[in-house]
């Protein structure tokens, strides 16, 4: 396919529509629009896409399933997720509060970490949480300490099921030299199985394991099953949670598997393993959820011709609302929201607004043809891990977020101010 056609349909959120004016419509609210009312940068999410994806996690797994908050996270989010049936999975207990503060009933949350605090465990059996994820020995001692025999608290053992996930290696977990969890192969999962059961404050729920993010072949899931079951069918426990990692497409072409094909293999792969009906398989999918349920719009702020080298057009955000690129060398596409199917003959490096070079979006972004000053540029499938990641670098503010849906857009996170910067100054 040429690198100059029109983005392709299939990266925008499943309500996108192209109005009367060229523009791009989501959740029947015109996105040009969307930016003169709440400014740029603003992530734009797709209620419909949102709550679509949700359902179709709730049915491709058992009653447990969970939204991983670390994707995106605000109320709005994780009260979607929960009314959508979901358990919503937090790393930490800022997690855990707003997930509590968005009215997420305890026993529908998952609590992840391979360094949990003393005091995130107290608060997390406090409140009494669906299940605390057991990562390490020295957590094993921690909890033992806070437990209560009269009032066992649930757990989940992480392990590491030795599978090299095909993806970036700073966002894969399941291979053996990993900083999570407890490898099945060297016999510490097992040893803490053993002392998990051996402790009446706790009970041992069911084994999870989670092999990577934006992994694309769903046969690593598969064959990660494979491992898993021979480990959990032994200890008849009730729930083996698969964790997340679904990969989702970013650029034009790419094709990613269903939330259902993913569930569908992973299912059957147990299955095929002897893994009994009863068990709840569960997983905790967060990219294949919100990733593709946004777009972020910015503002072209300037432009700087390099003959015979390059053009530089900078927008308003940058590594501060998606630090993917920097970090991960993640591609993503640009378009102008103004002019969706117009074709992108020209190549330009986008770029954000912060000190230094490196503070790329897109490298070699294809754009329609005289892209101005005053233009606005958006990059989609930025629903997962932008907002969640996004930095204050530069004392630059974290943009807006708003939620669309039925030709009504409401704000759901509000653009951060320099008050906001100044509330954690003491002196
Ligand atoms: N469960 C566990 C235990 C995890 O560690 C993760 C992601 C998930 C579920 C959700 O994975 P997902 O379905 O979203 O792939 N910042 C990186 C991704 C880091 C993922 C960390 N853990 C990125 O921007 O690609």
């Amino acid at each position: 396919m040429p690198v100059s056609d029109p983005l392709e349909f299939s990266l925008l959120p499943l309500t996108s529509t192209v109005n009367e004016h060229g523009h791009l419509d989501i959740g029947g609210c015109d996105v040009v629009a969307l930016a003169e009312q709440f400014g740029t940068p603003l992530f734009v999410y797709d209620e419909h896409h949102l709550h679509m994806k949700c359902q179709e996690a709730a049915r491709a797994f058992d009653d447990g399933v969970a939204f991983a908050s670390k994707s995106f996270l605000s109320r709005a989010m994780a009260s979607l997720a929960a009314s959508e049936g979901l358990c919503i999975d937090v790393a930490s207990g800022g997690e855990m509060a707003v997930a509590l503060a968005a009215g997420v009933s305890a026993d529908r949350i998952v609590f992840h970490g391979n360094n949990k605090s003393l005091d995130e465990l107290v608060y997390a059996i406090t409140v009494k949480v669906r299940h605390i994820v057991i990562d390490s020995f020295d957590e094993i001692d921690r909890i033992e300490r806070l437990v209560d025999a009269a009032q066992p608290t649930s757990v989940l053992l992480r392990v590491t099921p030795g599978v090299e996930a095909h993806t970036h290696e700073f966002i894969r977990t399941g291979q053996e030299d990993s900083k999570f969890g407890f490898s099945v192969a060297s016999g510490s999962a097992l040893q803490a199985v053993e002392r998990l059961r051996s402790m009446p404050g706790i009970h041992l729920a069911g084994i999870h394991a989670h092999i990577g993010s934006q992994v694309f072949d769903v046969s690593s899931f598969a064959e990660a099953a494979g491992i898993l079951a021979a480990f959990f069918i032994p200890l008849g426990l009730d729930e083996l949670c698969v964790g997340g990692g679904l990969g989702v497409a970013y650029l034009n072409g790419e094709r990613a598997a269903t939330i259902t094909e993913w569930g569908a293999s992973v299912r059957g792969a147990l299955r095929d393993a002897g893994v009994p009906d009863t068990v709840k398989v569960t997983a905790e999918p967060g990219r294949a959820i919100v990733a593709a349920a946004a777009i972020t719009l910015y503002r072209v702020g300037t432009i700087k011709y390099l003959p015979g080298i390059r053009t530089y057009v900078a927008v308003d955000g940058g590594m501060s609302d998606n630090p993917r690129p920097i970090l991960y060398g993640s591609g993503y596409e640009a378009f102008d929201p103004a002019r969706v199917l117009a074709p992108r003959p020209d190549c330009v490096r986008l770029v954000g607004k912060h000190c230094e070079s490196g503070d790329v979006i897109v490298p070699d972004a294809q754009v329609p043809d005289g892209i101005a000053v005053g233009d606005l540029l958006a990059t989609p499938v930025t629903g997962a891990y932008g907002y969640s990641m996004a930095s204050n670098y530069n004392r630059v503010t974290r943009p807006a977020v708003v939620f669309v849906r039925d030709g009504q857009a409401r704000l759901v996170l509000r653009r951060e101010t320099d008050e906001d910067l100044m509330a954690l100054e003491v002196e």
